[in-house]
């Protein structure tokens, strides 16, 4: 059985048989953080429907209510009144855990005339800002920083710049704060990456009335002054979550699972072929699209088959972006695949909620299995057998779910410490898993 122990806060969980069953999940928590700051600046009103129940997208939604913005909630639909103008905040805007909120929303206040201050808890307080930083302030704003860290002070122009930027990494989040920024810039705001990055703000800017190119030198334009129309959207289930259920159904034989609704943005879906060339049974059906975002149906047949030629088994290069949310899960199955995986060019995981190659390669070992650690990337020996023990999250809601995954295979029991986190994108996972898990 899945119990929460003494304190919920370590969640005890046992080795499982199957996980099965058909499920819709919440929404996709990166188009959500997207859809709610495009209908707060948006000209007329929007509806959103499945928006992410994700703790990080309720901070997006806190700070743009601090901003100014009314934001009708009812259950999992939010709705916008339109036309409304931001404001300055009169109390920081409380991040939490959210880099996305804390990205992208300084790209928004960069174009608008007011200063506000973005705040986050201790990981996101230790996490990179610069990148941010310098493209922001080449476009006019100007933003004070701790050392490159937050807090941030953003003091935002009416009047900014366009730039043509290449991104020193490959960051959907940077990406998207420029792209926002752009909205308010006289002339062509073009960022440039050297690996494609999850591509939500330009299929939904397309999709709420601006229109941006993108080309086949991975560059990406708009042209501004630009404002957003809007409308609503139904925001497909969230993939990422759905990848914790996916890879437990493939490692768990006889397992039958279907995921409706859910998210196949390549930029993000990308697991599903490597779970595929690592020879698991994943079909993909009823192919729709809400506002330029792909949706559809996935089922996944658990079975024995745990084998891959050996490029198949290296994780790295340009594939390394639009799989970056679920490495540590591929790690953990990486564990059951004969002759075991590699992952490198991976280096941006130590910038994650937690140093999710460190935090990863220590999980992993103490369930039993031969990891090394490079700069970049791990070396997972393959076809182990685990071992149930206290798993540490770090406060790290993709280490704690990818471990929990790991959890239904182990021999005796496993404690995932923190397991609380979980909360900031996937409140309903544990719920879900003892649901789908037979035993
Ligand atoms: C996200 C982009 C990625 C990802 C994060 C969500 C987004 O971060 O890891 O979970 O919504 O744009 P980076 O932009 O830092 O790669």
């Amino acid at each position: 059985m899945c119990l929460p122990a003494d304190k919920f806060d370590c969640m005890k969980l046992n080795s499982a048989l199957q996980i099965n069953g058909t499920l819709q999940l919440p929404g996709d928590k990166s188009i959500s953080h997207r859809a709610a700051l495009i209908a707060a600046l948006a000209s007329g009103s929007s509806e959103i429907s499945n928006f992410s129940t994700a703790r990080d997208c309720a901070s997006t939604v806190a700070c743009l209510r601090e901003l100014g913005i009314s934001i009708e909630q009812t259950q999992n639909k939010l709705t916008f009144a339109g036309g409304e103008k931001l404001v300055a905040p009169r109390r920081p805007l409380d991040c939490g855990n959210s880099g996305s909120t804390l990205r992208i929303l300084t790209g928004v206040l960069a174009g608008h005339e007011l200063t506000a201050e973005l705040i986050g808890d201790e990981s996101l307080s230790s996490r990179p800002m610069r990148r941010i930083i310098e493209p922001l302030e080449l476009m006019g704003a100007k933003i004070e920083s701790t050392d490159g860290k937050a807090p941030l002070n953003v003091h935002g122009s009416g009047k900014l710049t366009p730039i043509s930027y290449k991104l020193p990494v490959a960051s959907a989040q940077v990406k998207s704060a420029i792209l926002f920024a752009g909205l308010n810039a006289t002339g062509r705001t073009t960022v440039i990456e050297t690996s494609l990055s999850r591509d939500h703000t330009e299929r939904l800017f397309n999709g709420f009335g601006v229109p941006v190119k993108t080309h086949d030198d991975l560059s990406v334009t708009l042209d501004g002054p630009a404002r957003l129309s809007g409308g609503a959207i139904t925001i497909p289930g969230d993939v990422s979550s759905a990848a914790y259920f996916v890879a437990a159904a493939m490692l768990l034989p006889g397992s039958e699972l279907t995921i409706e609704r859910v998210g196949l943005n390549p930029t993000r879906a990308a697991f599903l072929d490597v779970l595929k060339s690592w020879g698991a049974e994943i079909s993909v059906k009823d192919v729709q699209s809400e506002r330029n975002e792909p949706f559809g149906t996935i089922h996944v047949r658990g079975g024995t088959n745990r084998t891959a030629g050996e490029s198949e088994r290296t994780l790295s290069g340009t594939l390394i972006p639009a799989l970056i949310d679920e490495l540590p899960l591929l790690a953990v199955v990486g564990s059951q695949i004969d002759g075991g995986i590699q992952i490198r060019d991976a280096r941006e995981l130590r910038l994650k909620e937690s140093d999710r190659l460190a935090t990863t390669a220590m999980n992993l070992r103490a369930m039993g299995v031969e990891v090394e650690e490079f700069e970049d990337g791990l070396a997972v020996s393959g076809s182990r057998r685990l071992r149930g023990t206290l798993v540490d999250s770090h406060a790290d809601h993709r280490i704690a779910m990818a471990f929990s995954v790991a959890a239904l295979l182990a021999d005796g029991e496993t404690q995932i410490d923190g397991s609380e986190c979980v909360a900031i994108s996937f409140p309903e996972f544990y719920a879900l898993l003892d649901s789908l898990a037979v035993r």
